[in-house]
């Protein structure tokens, strides 16, 4: 099989290699996968250059969700049949023809929903969902604040918003977007480029933020945390004011001491391979299922994706690596034509 595999942490230009590996045969409790298309995440470069939260030995293969065909069972296992389409939940490694992972971890592809939107059913669908109803467990009617709210990930916020009943306080960092997310159902947008976006926020929320999300971090996601009212709660998911950044200090977030401790307010980390790896399978399982429903219902719409060959991985990369990746999701086409 053909698998992109990298020996160092580096730049991918440097060190992402194509490779002829040996097909791998799934053991007892195994299943082997023929991958169709794996997306290029912003954090599948970062595993590449060796700053993401959860690294695999090398040498490895980038790749943290993928689509595919379930092609050979090994011994015990009696589902999902051969041809079967399925995701694969928390294996990293799947740009390559053929994954071979843990029969439980595959979850089966409704028949409405694409080959396009199955590749990226995973990271940020189940961060979405797992951050406002599994985390927050907003109510309806319920207030949430989120940052970078015209990502994908806050994208998918609005929708659920808009099925789940609960409103939303958006901050985003150019005027331009704050009609945009209007017309998506976003109830209240603010932008951080005003030097007084704080006071506008603790007005909206009557008191500061409840409950709040973040992705930004730096001294963004620090204002954030100052606004929160008393007993509030602030998960951070994300750093986007340091990606491409190596310097220590761009991934710091100064929180204001005081403001804590009198008002009792949190801030804590949100990572979806730690929750996958504290989570029983079957839970974890349960709502990516759920996610696929809502993909095949409409009621989650994805970004449309770019597919490219596996021999245009450069500027699939450069696509990833762009910084505003919202109009599309660039996606490798590893069941077609190498
Ligand atoms: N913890 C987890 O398990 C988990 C899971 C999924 C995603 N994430 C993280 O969530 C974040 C969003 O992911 P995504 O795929 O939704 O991103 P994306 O679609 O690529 O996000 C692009 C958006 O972010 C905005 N943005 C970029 N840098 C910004 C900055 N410094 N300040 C404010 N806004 C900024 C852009 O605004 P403009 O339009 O103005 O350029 C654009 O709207 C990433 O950091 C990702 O790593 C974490």
């Amino acid at each position: 099989m053909k698998a992109f595999v990298f020996e160092t942490n580096g730049e991918p230009s440097q060190v992402l290699g194509l490779r002829d590996l040996p097909d791998p045969a799934p053991g007892p409790g195994e299943v082997a996968v023929r991958i169709l298309l794996a997306p290029v995440h912003p954090s599948d470069l970062h595993i590449i250059r060796g700053r993401y939260g959860r690294q695999p030995p090398l040498p490895a293969s980038p790749g943290i969700e993928a689509v595919g065909v379930v092609e050979e069972l090994g011994s015990g296992v009696t589902t999902p049949a051969p041809g079967t389409r399925v995701v694969l939940l928390n294996v990293i490694g799947t740009w390559r023809q053929r994954v071979v992972c843990p029969a439980g971890q595959l979850v089966v592809v409704p028949h409405g929903v694409s080959d396009d939107d199955a590749a990226q059913a995973i990271i940020n669908p189940v961060a979405a969902w797992m951050l406002t109803v599994g985390e927050h467990r907003l109510a309806h009617g319920e207030l949430l604040t989120q940052t970078a709210a015209g990502s994908t990930v806050g994208r998918l916020v609005l929708q659920l918003a808009r099925s789940e009943g609960f409103r939303t306080v958006n901050l985003v960092r150019r005027h331009a977007q704050i009609e945009e997310l209007a017309a998506l159902g976003a109830d209240i947008t603010l932008c951080t480029t005003d030097p007084d976006w704080a006071g506008q926020l603790i007005e909206a929320t009557h008191g500061g933020p409840r409950k709040a999300i973040d992705c930004v971090a730096g001294q963004v996601g620090a204002t954030l945390a100052e606004t929160l009212a008393p007993g509030g709660r602030l998960l951070v998911f994300g750093a986007l004011s340091s990606h491409r950044q190596t310097d220590r200090s761009a991934f710091e977030m100064p929180v204001f001491a005081p403001k804590m401790i009198y008002r009792g307010t949190r801030v804590e980390g949100w990572f979806l391979f730690h929750w996958l790896e504290t989570t029983p399978l079957a839970e974890s399982v349960n709502v990516v299922s759920t996610v696929l429903d809502r993909l095949n219902s409409g009621a989650l719409r994805l970004p449309p994706a770019v597919r490219y060959k596996p021999s245009d991985i450069a500027t699939a990369v450069a696509d990833a690596d762009g910084g505003s990746s919202t109009a599309n999701k660039p996606v490798l086409d590893i069941g077609g034509n190498f």
